[in-house]
């Protein structure tokens, strides 16, 4: 039995945290390299644009100190979490910068982005074009190489993870 739906709510921010917060997700980390350094924010704002061409997108606060990295490198690697990345998820939130890849192991992808070895899929991409969208920047990628293997993805509801079941 569902509750009743509330309605009629104003957009301020917290309203607009717990209404969106009800859009389950994937969870990624957006991953890239800049002057030998690898550099990443875990991202769930991430979603799929074009086919043909082939393009993805996030989109970065701009209050994020890891975006403007992203934005020199010119490429992103969107590392999709599997369901045991919840501890990685963490860490690419709250750590700082330089602590971040402390004991996570990674391989270049083309572009030179760290595809984090525990990834569930990886898509690696060019910068293609950058939107304004209020306090974010919808960042648009073009795709130059994927991959993915079998498994379950980590899941984000409500400020929470979970896991993906049928
Ligand atoms: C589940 C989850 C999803 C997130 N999604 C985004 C996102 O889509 N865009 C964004 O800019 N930050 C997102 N964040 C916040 C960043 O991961 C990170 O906390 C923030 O960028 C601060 O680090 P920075 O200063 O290194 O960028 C998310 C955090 C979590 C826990």
């Amino acid at each position: 039995m569902m509750s009743d739906l509330q309605r009629g709510l104003a957009p301020d921010g917290a309203t607009m945290r717990t209404v969106m917060g009800h859009f389950g997700t994937g969870v990624t980390v957006v991953t890239a390299m800049v002057d030998g350094e690898p550099i990443g924010m875990a991202c769930n704002s991430f979603t799929s644009l074009s086919l043909e061409p082939a393009l993805v997108l996030f989109c970065a606060a701009k209050s994020s100190s890891t975006w403007p990295k992203i934005q020199v490198a010119k490429h992103y690697c969107v590392n999709i979490l599997a369901e045991s990345g919840e501890e990685l998820c963490r860490t690419f939130a709250m750590k700082s910068a330089a602590e971040r890849y402390d004991g996570v192991g990674y391989a270049p992808a083309i572009t030179g982005a760290p595809v984090l070895n525990d990834a569930l899929a990886y898509i690696d991409c060019e910068i293609e074009s950058e939107y304004d969208g209020g306090d974010h920047v919808i960042v648009v990628g073009r795709v130059v190489e994927l991959g993915y293997r079998d498994g379950a993805p980590l899941m984000y509801f409500r400020g929470g993870y979970g896991r993906y079941s049928v």
